[in-house]
C-alpha cells in the first residue's frame, strides 16, 4: 500500500491557499493509501516567534484539519515535537548532508537574506535536514507538496540514496507528488497576484481566512485586483501577462474540479466570474467551519486524535531510527 506523508506549518488559521493546495488533497488520498500527517512545529522555532503563540497556533491548525475532514481512523494525524526520533534522525542525516548543498536551498537564501544571512538561526539552515527527517522516517513512497519544496523534496532524494550508497539499504527515495496547474498549487494573493497566498502577506485582504465570513470572503474577492480590461476576451487565463484573473480562474477551477482555461471560457467580464467565485468559495468554507466550531467546543477530543497520532507515528518511526542507526554502526539499547 502507498504511504504517503506530508507536513504544515502551524501557522494558526488556514487559508484558501492551504486548504484547495495542500489539505484537500490530503483529505482525498486518505483512500487511497496509509497517510501519515504532521503539524511541524519545530520547524516554527527556525524564525523568531511569540512562544505564546505557538501552542494556540499549533492546536488551532491540527483542528482546522480535522474540520477540513482529516479523519482520525483514516490517517494518523500527529505533531511532530511529540514523536522524538524526527530531531534524533535529523542528526543522522546531518552528518550525510553536506554545507554546499544546503547553501544552495533557495528557501533558505531567501528567508537568511531578510535579517542577514549572519544572525539566521542555525535550525534555519538545516531545516530541510529536518524535513527528510520528517519523511524518511515513514518509509514515505509519495509526498504531496506545493512547488515550492520541490527543492526540498530533492535534498531529500539525495540525502536517502547518498545514505542508502554508503550504510547499506535503509531508505525508500520518496517521490514528490506535485499536482498539475489548475489543482490548486498555485493559490496567489487576491492583492499581490504574483506571491503565493499567504499568512504572511503585506495586505490581510489578500488571504482569504476559512474562518472568514461570507460578508467578508465576498468583499476580498470583489477588491481582488484584476488586470486591465482588454476588450472581449479580458477573462483569459495566462498567468504571465494576466496574473490577477488567472489567479481568480485558477481559484474557481480548483473549486470546481475544472480546468482553468475551461473556466474562462465561461465569462466575458470579471463582475460575474467574481460573483460566482465569492459563491462557490463560501459553499466550500461552510460545512469546514461548521466543523471547526464543532470541534473547539470539544478540545479534549482534538489532544485524544493527537496523542493517538503521536503513538502511532512513534512506533514506526522509532523501527525507522534503530535500523538508520544501526547501519551507521551505533550500538542499539539492549
Ligand atoms: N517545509 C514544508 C513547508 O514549508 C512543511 C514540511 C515540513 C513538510 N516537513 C515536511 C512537507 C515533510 C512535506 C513533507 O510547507
Amino acid at each position: 500500500m502507498t504511504r504517503v506523508f506530508s507536513g504544515i506549518q502551524p501557522t494558526g488559521d488556514l487559508h484558501l491557499g492551504n486548504l484547495l493546495g495542500a489539505v484537500r488533497w490530503w483529505v482525498e488520498d486518505q483512500r487511497q493509501g496509509e497517510t501519515f500527517y504532521c503539524v511541524v512545529d519545530l520547524h516554527a522555532l527556525t524564525e523568531p516567534g511569540d512562544p505564546a503563540e505557538l501552542r494556540p497556533a499549533t492546536l488551532t491548525m491540527a483542528t482546522w484539519l480535522l474540520a477540513a475532514g482529516l479523519d482520525p481512523d483514516g490517517c494518523t494525524l500527529f505533531l511532530q515535537s511529540q514523536v522524538p526520533a524526527h530531531t534524533q534522525l535529523t542528526w543522522l542525516l546531518e552528518c550525510t548532508a553536506s554545507m554546499g548543498e544546503l547553501r544552495r536551498m533557495t528557501q533558505f537564501k531567501d528567508k537568511a537574506a531578510r535579517h542577514g544571512e549572519e544572525s539566521a538561526r542555525v535550525g534555519l539552515f538545516t531545516y530541510p535536514v529536518l524535513m527528510a527527517a520528517d519523511i524518511l522516517l515513514y518509509d514515505a513512497d509519495q509526498v504531496p507538496v506545493g512547488d515550492d519544496q520541490r527543492q526540498h523534496l530533492e535534498l531529500t532524494r539525495e540525502l536517502a540514496r547518498r545514505f542508502n550508497a554508503r550504510y547499506g539499504p535503509t531508505f525508500v527515495v520518496p517521490e514528490a507528488a506535485i499536482r498539475p496547474p489548475g489543482r490548486g498549487n498555485r493559490i496567489m494573493d487576491l492583492q499581490e497576484p504574483n506571491d503565493k497566498m499567504s499568512k504572511s502577506s503585506v495586505s490581510p485582504q489578500g488571504t482569504i481566512y476559512l474562518l472568514d465570513d461570507p460578508v467578508t470572503i465576498e468583499r476580498k474577492v470583489k477588491r481582488a485586483v484584476t488586470d486591465p480590461d482588454d476588450g472581449p476576451d479580458a477573462v483569459r487565463y495566462d498567468p504571465v501577462t494576466k496574473p490577477g484573473v488567472s489567479n481568480l480562474l485558477e481559484i474557481l477551477a480548483s473549486v470546481q474540479g475544472r480546468r482553468p482555461q475551461d473556466v474562462a471560457g465561461d465569462y466575458t467580464r470579471y463582475g460575474p466570474l467574481k460573483a460566482d467565485l465569492a459563491a462557490a468559495v463560501i459553499s466550500l468554507v461552510e460545512p469546514i467551519q461548521a466543523a471547526y466550531l464543532k470541534w473547539t467546543q470539544d478540545p479534549g477530543a482534538v489532544s485524544s486524535v493527537l496523542r493517538a497520532g503521536a503513538e502511532r507515528a512513534d512506533q514506526v518511526a522509532r523501527v525507522t531510527l534503530a535500523r538508520a542507526s544501526d547501519a551507521v554502526g551505533l550500538v542499539l539499547p539492549s
